[in-house]
């Protein structure tokens, strides 16, 4: 039966090119996700856009003398540059500045204030009398209540992970100039979490399926209790309340930006003159994930919950698998201090499956983990060229050399080449199954083991030697290893599409892999087989030294 999947990825700040830390913590595992559905069948509606409000961007284009639209238009055509070149597949990458967006944001903004889901108040807020303005979160800093750590943003604190409210820091200061600000008031709407909370504890407690990260996570927030959140701010770059009176305020970016989702699927469907077409996506039946890093899960499992409850019956989030982060040589990815691998720079120099592939095996799902050019330049150069590719290799160029470049004729499979087959057609359910509940790592462990296991057939059979005295050995080897090749490009797929869709063609595939289905066949006799390729490229070990010395002088010391 086909399932309808919703998958949503958390929408970057449109206020830098896409580092290897956004690919890691949501991008990929969401591609991998998705490409796997579609070839199994399933339909799956992807989707993510530029976040082009919040103090990210306005702090940005302050550096810079130039406007937040102007900051966004940039990285906005840069983001969707590097999806592409990376082979990130969405269905729509849109971005938070639509017509469309601001529609949606504002219907819900004016349906949950008449069911009183939304309510407006007087707040006490940091004003800073020398900077002449009240403060956004992002701009005030202080000590953090939750576990102390000095530098805490107002908006979240970095070492817990929690969200704040800026009056909740600890003697804080204006992130601008340094000075304390002054408490003052104003008014704003806040959206009543609190009416929620029991609900949304009901709800998290049955998600059992959630990563033990993302679980623990999102109860313990909910344990110290909710509190209503001001969804307004005192600004003017970003979505403007739909009320007369209040011209001057601007909603909030959190409550805005997760509403892209949907946004982004009304969008979606509107673009393929299907107005309605969104709606199975986002109804019973529909199952919806949210690929996003783990400084989001808060906001994807408790106020995303919180604001899809109080507008109506639309589907709430079935798995958030965040990610924990990606660290370089050890030390976190800073923007600030140019400390990362520019996604844009790397897909200058190298293919993307090789990085898809070191990604995917090091994905920082149970923990952080770290990248470095050394493991990167390992891993291309002992799994993907020497395991993977050196089978394929070994064995088109023997068919090349030997049939004529034609798949040939064989008696029936023997023993040990039943196995095989029947081994790789367990690789197949075992990959799905790891996929469907989101463990990238261990699926592709398997399908590599896959192709270890085939070397070690290959090895074992030798039909360069068999070729002179019997060859019918020697071609069902080589048939066996075909069909076990069919079967690697089907798994690797979702991880390393690219290098797929080239495998496809050198086995002499027609139409298109992504229609062929989650399947793969003994590929059949007297098929002519186009001039061998690698799959791969060895990477010269300087790569390590070019790149490492590319990154310490970049680094901006603080
Ligand atoms: N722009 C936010 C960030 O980079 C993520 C927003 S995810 C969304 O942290 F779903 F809220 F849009
Ligand atoms: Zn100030």
């Amino acid at each position: 039966m086909t399932e309808r999947i919703f998958v949503g990825v958390a929408w970057p700040y449109a206020n830098g090119p896409l580092h290897l830390g956004h690919v890691a913590g949501a991008y990929l595992a969401a591609d991998i996700f998705a490409r796997f559905h579609r070839l199994r069948g399933n339909q799956v509606l992807m989707v993510s856009g530029s976040d082009q409000h919040g103090t990210p961007v306005t702090l940005k284009a302050a550096q810079e003398g130039t406007s937040p639209r102007e900051v966004v238009r940039r990285y906005h055509s840069s983001f969707i540059d590097s999806f592409k070149r990376l082979g990130i597949s969405f269905d729509l990458f849109t971005s938070t500045g639509t017509e469309n967006h601001a529609r949606v944001v504002q219907d819900i903004f004016l349906a949950l204030l008449e069911k009183g889901h939304i309510y407006l108040d007087k707040v006490l807020l940091p004003f800073c009398l020398n900077c002449k303005r009240f403060l956004p979160d992002r701009y005030v800093e202080g000590t953090c209540p939750h576990c102390h750590a000095p530098g805490a943003r107002g908006d979240q604190c970095d070492a817990c992970g929690k969200p704040l409210n800026p009056s909740d820091l600890i003697d804080f200061y204006c992130g601008l100039c340094g000075r304390t600000p002054e408490i003052r008031e104003t008014e704003h709407f806040f959206l009543k979490l609190t009416a929620f909370e029991e609900q949304l504890k009901v709800w998290v407690q049955q998600q059992k399926h959630w990563r033990p990260n993302v679980y623990n996570f999102t109860m313990r927030y909910l344990a110290d209790g909710l509190r209503d959140r001001a969804i307004t701010r005192d600004i003017e770059w970003g979505i403007p309340v739909p009320l007369t009176g209040y011209e001057d305020k601007r909603i909030y970016v959190w409550f805005e930006a997760v509403i892209g989702y949907l946004s982004a699927s009304r969008e979606w469907a509107a673009r393929r003159g299907d107005p309605e077409g969104w709606r199975p996506y986002w109804e019973r039946g529909s199952k919806s994930y949210y690929f996003i890093g783990k400084d989001n899960i808060v906001f994807h499992t408790v106020i995303w919950p919180a604001i899809l409850k109080a507008y109506n019956g639309l589907s709430l989030p079935y798995d958030v698998p965040a990610n924990e982060f990606l660290t370089l040589r050890g030390k976190q990815l800073s923007t600030s201090r140019n400390w990362a691998v520019w996604l844009p720079d790397y897909l200058d120099r190298y293919p993307p499956d090789p990085l898809r592939y070191l990604l995917s095996a090091n994905m920082p799902e149970t923990g952080d983990t770290d990248f470095s050019w050394r493991e990167y330049v390992r891993r291309n150069n002992d799994e993907l060229v020497a395991t993977y590719g050196n089978l394929v290799h070994r064995v088109l160029t023997f068919v090349d050399r030997h049939f004529g470049g034609v798949i040939p004729e064989t008696p029936a499979l023997d023993e040990p080449s039943t196995q095989l087959v029947d081994r790789a057609r367990a690789t197949l359910d075992r990959v799905a199954a790891l996929l469907s509940d989101c463990h990238f790592r261990d699926g592709i462990r398997e399908a590599m083991s896959l192709s270890q296991e085939a070397n070690r057939y290959l090895d074992s059979k030798a039909p360069w030697k068999a070729i002179k005295d019997d060859p019918a050995s020697a071609a069902v080897a080589v048939r066996t290893t075909l069909a076990v090749i069919s079967c690697l490009k089907t798994v690797f797929y979702p991880f390393l599409p690219f290098s797929s869709a080239k495998l496809h063609h050198l086995l002499g595939c027609e139409g298109d892999l992504d229609l062929q289905g989650w399947s793969f066949s003994i590929p059949p006799s007297g098929k002519k087989l186009p001039q061998p390729q690698p799959l791969f490229s060895k990477l010269d070990e300087s790569v390590i030294e070019e790149e490492d010395r590319r990154l310490e002088e970049s680094v901006v010391h603080a």
